[in-house]
């Protein structure tokens, strides 16, 4: 499709230039029935002294194409063009050769974005799906992306563990990680409330950036208990990571820094504190009056940490849209202090709540580890299909937790709804799954070994699911350019509800013409690969068997 869609671009947009015309060709789906796809800049034209010998030009290059089987001008001058499923059959199979970009471009995906000392938790699940879903469709175009899960390894939640460990005598050689996370919301509370353990909490963290080998040692014990559950967990939901750096990694790159800054006349001292001197409010702190990093001075050094160890054209930070404004800072920072590569984009996502719209909260009253819905979904996928193999189980629980995710435009927020989002007919991952494996399933009974070929009669229900899936080019693109997989997801919805009524529409491996028959396996065949690699693209793995 995006080889469809380019190679209309491209014409076009040559006749538009050659009429002065300062436009490039919008395309959008046709609302109209007999019709596939529209473009819509000629409707502000209407009324352009040249229009006819316009529309001329562009009729004639349509006419040309061998992607198209009908075009037509609207009396708005909407442009509606029908596919031609038969040559686009023949050019086109959705895989990633249609798709591949001219131009690889190196992107570095930064989510997920765990701390250590704390497990994982349901608000880690949107931009683990969403960061996942961008790199796989960014590798599926052949971009050159790495995942970087920029860990939260350093500073003062650490320096607490370490203060509330040695108040109270625990042997932290034989830590566990179940210690850990009950220490984690039990030393952050003495922090604000007990004067002296605060004290204690800043000398340690002081020793942690001065490279106390005592206090390193035990940095590292916590770090290490936390990153085998960190990292269990996350396989456990299908996720894995091309690095992983921490904020530790970039903090010894600071002081440098923050000397250039100051050399370079780009911050002061307001107080003791550094602030830097962009002309904007609020004003950007760079550090705190006690010296001590912020979390934009970690995002700062970790930016000259990747064009050192990761190049890149473009950083992609899929973080919670509450720190839109702490992006905003670092963005606008790393310009005025001229870092060199200056490509950044802060992907943003509303909240997941409980079923009742409140945040998620354990019995206990604490944030949900995400495991716990993991194991709640498994569960309830368990107790109506018992049958299944855990694997497909496990598949099942991923493919819940990452399409009802996925599907939701990633700015608002959502209910996590158990019932709904397991509904084997509704809008779910339950109900995708379930139509490729009945496409899997007629191909293994089919047996066919034939080179199957599309019939030149396509039915109605054929044509329609056919448009469809010639369509993933145009969902694919609008997904990556706006950073949204939920249009893919969508799309998958809509191909699976189209398959399910081709196949319910009569029983393919009864039919005794085989050349009909081996047309709807060819289509069968499309559809199962086209499905495929839109679950790919969005971190589904499909599973065997239902
Ligand atoms: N650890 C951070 C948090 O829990 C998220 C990190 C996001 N990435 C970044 N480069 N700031 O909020």
């Amino acid at each position: 499709m995006n080889t469809i869609l380019n190679n209309l671009r491209e014409k076009l947009n040559n006749i538009f230039a050659k009429f002065d015309i300062d436009e490039s060709v919008q395309i959008s789906i046709s609302k109209i029935t007999d019709f596939d796809i529209q473009i819509n800049n000629l409707v502000k034209y209407k009324n352009h002294k040249s229009i006819e010998e316009i529309k001329n030009h562009l009729l004639k290059e349509l006419d040309k194409s061998e992607y198209f089987s009908s075009v037509e001008f609207s009396d708005k001058l909407f442009i509606n063009l029908k596919f031609n499923l038969i040559n686009l059959a023949k050019n086109i199979d959705n895989s990633k050769k249609d798709f591949a970009v001219n131009k690889r471009e190196k992107l570095i995906l930064d989510y997920g974005g765990p701390n250590i000392g704390k497990p994982l938790h349901v608000g880690h699940l949107r931009s683990l799906n969403i960061g996942r879903s961008l790199y796989n469709m960014n590798k599926f175009i052949g971009n050159e992306v790495k995942s970087d899960i920029h860990l939260g390894d350093w500073g003062m939640p650490i320096a607490q563990i370490i203060t509330y460990i040695e108040k109270n005598n625990l042997d932290i050689q034989t830590l566990k990680v179940s210690d850990l996370e009950s220490i984690y919301p039990l030393s952050s509370k003495e922090y604000l409330n007990d004067e002296k353990f605060q004290e204690k909490a800043k000398e340690i963290n002081k020793k942690l950036n001065t490279d106390d080998d005592e206090t390193i040692s035990k940095w590292k014990i916590i770090k290490d208990v936390s990153l085998v559950e960190i990292k269990k967990n996350l396989s456990e939901l299908g996720h894995s990571f091309d690095y992983w750096f921490g904020e530790s990694d970039v903090n010894s790159l600071i002081p440098d820094m923050l000397e250039n800054l100051i050399e370079e006349d780009k911050v002061e001292y307001d107080e003791s504190a550094l602030v830097s001197k962009e002309n904007i409010e609020p004003k950007v702190l760079i550090t705190k009056s006690d010296g001590s990093y912020l979390y934009i001075t970690t995002d700062l050094a970790t930016i000259i940490y990747r064009e050192k160890h990761i190049p890149f054209d473009k950083i992609f930070y899929i973080v919670d849209s509450r720190q839109s404004l702490h992006f905003r800072q670092l963005f606008s920072s790393a310009k005025y202090f001229e870092f060199n590569n200056l490509n950044f984009e802060h992907v943003g996502f509303g909240t997941l709540n409980d079923e009742n719209g409140n945040p998620f909260k354990t019995r206990e009253g604490g944030t949900k580890p995400l495991i716990e819905l993991f194991s709640e979904t498994y569960k309830y996928i368990y107790k109506i299909n018992q049958n299944l193999e855990d694997k497909t189980i496990k598949q099942l629980t991923n493919t819940v937790l990452t399409y009802s995710d996925l599907l939701t435009n990633r700015k608002t927020n959502y209910k996590f709804d158990l019932k709904k989002f397991t509904n084997i007919s509704g809008k779910t991952g339950i109900y995708i799954q379930y139509a490729q494996v009945r496409a899997k399933n007629l191909f293994q009974i089919a047996n066919n070994n034939n080179s199957l070929e599309l019939s030149d009669e396509i039915g109605n229900i054929e044509s329609e699911l056919l448009s469809k899936i010639f369509l993933f080019g145009y969902y694919l693109e609008r997904s990556i350019e706006m950073s949204e997989p939920h249009h893919l997801a969508d799309y998958l919805y809509e191909l699976s509800n189209l398959f399910n009524i081709f196949y319910e529409d009569e029983k393919i491996l009864n039919i005794e013409d085989e050349k009909i028959k081996n047309s709807k396996l060819y289509i069968t065949k499309l559809f199962l690969e086209t499905c495929h690699n839109v679950m790919f693209c969005l971190g589904v793995e499909p599973v065997n068997e239902m």
